[in-house]
């Protein structure tokens, strides 16, 4: 591979602290011209300030500082102008205590790192938003009940304290949710794989929504015969199921369709094809609009529905993830939505 090839600005000097290589994408985020570089001394070519105006080379001093040091971690600069950029560096020694031969310095733009940025201050304003509803319910009853407890029936206080119920426990739910998110998107979400009975794992469920109220007429649950073994995580194939099913019986309509079969997980990047388990959830509501499928699994996406974090997707789909399944929606023969997911059967190497 060529240097110009990298997406990356790339910088290399020898043991002198003259440049060897300064590739094309170097030269568009300085801004300079790349043959005029090579040969330069790195200090003059790349004049790096830090944020408050202190040469960068001076500060890190890499030919002369601590032969322990091995790089430098990545730093927003300042270039001539003021232009930012991000850069890193290592240090390469022959033998780790020897004087550095080459210095290896990345430039990234900044643009990237102002979308995530972007996009955490988006997060907190959708969360702000989400957290304010609920508690400025939860304030304004309580306000009044303290204010004017004497005027209301029984009857109005009763229905007063259940909507702040029910909204403590939206806000108690988000920040559940939230915290699962946070798991989630930094990888930290822990699987901890032990047999489970998935059969049992989806009539516990379906138990579980009969006992809050749903017809138990609206579930259908039809299991094939001979099930592969499946090792996962108990608590979250639970967490998986029961937003599946939840969101059939809130957002869809009908009978509940739960079919748990063996199934084929296709092998990722050249990888074989794993056995697994697949369950496959389908009811006869509404559905959810061609347009909109490749948007259920994406946080706070939640159509046009009211009620609903919009969450539970995408914590769904980042805890199959996390077991090295999939799940896949799609439109129910008879109309309603169906959703799919496949978990591998995940037996630990050393029981294989
Ligand atoms: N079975 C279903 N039928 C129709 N729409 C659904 C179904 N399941 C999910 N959806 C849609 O997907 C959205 C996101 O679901 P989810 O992430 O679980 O969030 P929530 O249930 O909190 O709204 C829902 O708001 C709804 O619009
Ligand atoms: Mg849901």
């Amino acid at each position: 591979m060529h240097p110009d090839d990298l997406p990356d600005g790339l910088v290399v000097a020898d043991e002198t602290g003259r440049i060897v290589c300064f590739n094309a994408a170097a030269a568009r985020l300085t801004g300079v011209t790349q043959a005029d570089m090579l040969g330069l001394p790195l200090d003059a070519a790349l004049p790096l300030q830090d944020l408050d105006g202190r040469r960068w080379w001076t500060l890190t001093d890499p030919y002369r500082g601590p032969a322990i040091r091995r790089g430098q971690p990545e730093r927003n600069l300042l270039l001539p102008g003021g232009r930012e950029v991000l850069v890193s560096a290592r240090y390469v020694r022959d033998h780790p205590r020897g004087p550095v031969r080459r210095l290896v310095v990345a430039l990234r733009g900044t643009e990237s790192r102002r979308r995530t940025e972007r996009s955490h201050v988006e997060l907190i304003a959708t969360v702000a938003h989400e957290l304010r509803s609920p508690l400025t319910s939860v304030k304004g009853f309580t306000a009044t009940l303290l204010a004017k407890w004497e005027r209301f029936t029984e009857d109005q206080k009763k229905l007063m304290l259940q909507t702040v119920d029910a909204d403590a426990n939206r806000v108690t739910r988000l920040i559940a949710e939230l915290l699962d998110i946070s798991r989630i998107d930094t990888g930290r979400l822990e699987v901890r794989r032990q047999p489970v009975d998935i059969t049992a794992a989806v009539r516990h469920r379906v138990e579980a929504l009969i006992a809050a109220g749903t017809g138990a007429d609206r579930f259908r649950v039809t299991v094939a015969e001979a099930l592969p073994a499946l090792w996962a995580d108990p608590d979250k194939v639970q967490q998986i199921l029961g937003n599946l099913l939840e969101n059939a019986v809130r957002h869809g309509a009908g009978a509940v369709t739960i079919d748990v079969s063996p199934a084929v997980l296709p092998g990722a990047r050249g990888k074989p094809d794993t056995e697994g388990t697949a369950v496959t959830v389908s009811d006869e509501g509404p559905g959810i609009p061609e347009e909109s499928l490749g948007r259920v699994f994406t946080r706070f996406w939640r159509g046009n529905r009211r009620g609903g974090t919009g969450l539970g997707l995408y914590i769904v789909k980042g805890i199959i993830e996390a077991h090295g399944g999939l799940i896949t929606v799609d439109r129910a023969p008879g109309g309603g939505a169906r959703f799919r997911f496949i978990l591998p059967v995940g037996m630990p190497a050393v029981l294989g």
